[in-house]
């Protein structure tokens, strides 16, 4: 595990960035496993930077989000497709059709969940993990539960992450109830995992995360296993 300490959260962006773009620079067919939130927002901002510089080329690049609301299109503003186009896509030369988020719309839960696995071990599975952490440890939605879930599933979002969640809608009643995440197993079967952290209200989850007991209590503990597994954070 290596962990990298910001000064601030502009330098946690750039420091994430820098990690991304290695990544993009070294093996520009990558498959990039992205996640939305309020951390990374810096992160894609420096890395449009960059490629509006000339210094980095997404146009081989794939990418794979973590996970969607249910019952949200992909034109529906708090999307998380949407956010993703509008954060990063959106700016850079990726190609839209390479980049995917799973169908928050789709007819058949089941089967969507089935087709997402299916989609990431057809693209040869993920190289670099990017992950935030909720404040009860959860990774995408990967929520505490008894025990790990390792496919891509359904989850009943727990009342604090509805609550944290809040911040982007209109009303607390307006945040879905439910979302498509990617499992535990595809999370930490990505080569590597990128795992930023900002603020001091991460502190003590991240603390236990990394250093507690490995228990589907606190999700991101499992990361503790992943053999390449870095971690840029910022506690002020
Ligand atoms: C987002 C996601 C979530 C967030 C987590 C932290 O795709 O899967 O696990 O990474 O909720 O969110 P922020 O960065 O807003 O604190």
């Amino acid at each position: 595990m290596k962990l990298i300490e910001a000064k601030n959260y502009a330098d946690l962006s750039r420091k994430a960035a820098n990690i991304i773009s290695a990544q993009v620079i070294l093996s520009p067919r990558s498959v990039l496993g992205l996640a939305t939130g309020s951390t990374p927002i810096g992160t894609y901002k420096q890395l449009i930077e960059w490629y509006q510089k000339g210094d980095i080329d997404f146009s081989n690049v794939k990418t794979v989000n973590l996970d969607e609301y249910w019952g949200l299109s992909g034109d529906n503003p708090q999307s998380y497709r949407y956010f993703m186009d509008e954060n990063f896509f959106n700016h850079i030369n990726i190609k839209k059709e390479n980049t995917f988020v799973p169908n928050g719309m789709a007819k058949d839960a089941e089967e969507e969940c089935r087709r997402y696995d299916e989609l990431i071990s057809n693209l040869g599975g993920i190289d670099l993990q990017l992950l935030g952490i909720g404040h009860n440890g959860h990774i995408g939605f990967n929520e505490p539960e008894k025990a790990f879930e390792k496919t891509t599933h359904m989850v009943d979002l727990n009342e604090s992450t509805i609550k944290a969640n809040a911040r982007f809608f209109n009303s607390i009643d307006e945040v879905p109830k439910r979302a498509i995440t990617m499992g535990i197993k595809s999370i930490m079967q990505a080569r590597k995992i990128l795992l930023v952290a900002n603020g001091k209200d991460k502190k003590d989850i991240v603390e236990r995360a990394l250093y507690g007991s490995i228990t589907p209590s606190v999700p991101a503990s499992i990361l503790q296993l992943h053999s390449d597994l870095t971690v840029v954070y910022c506690f002020e």
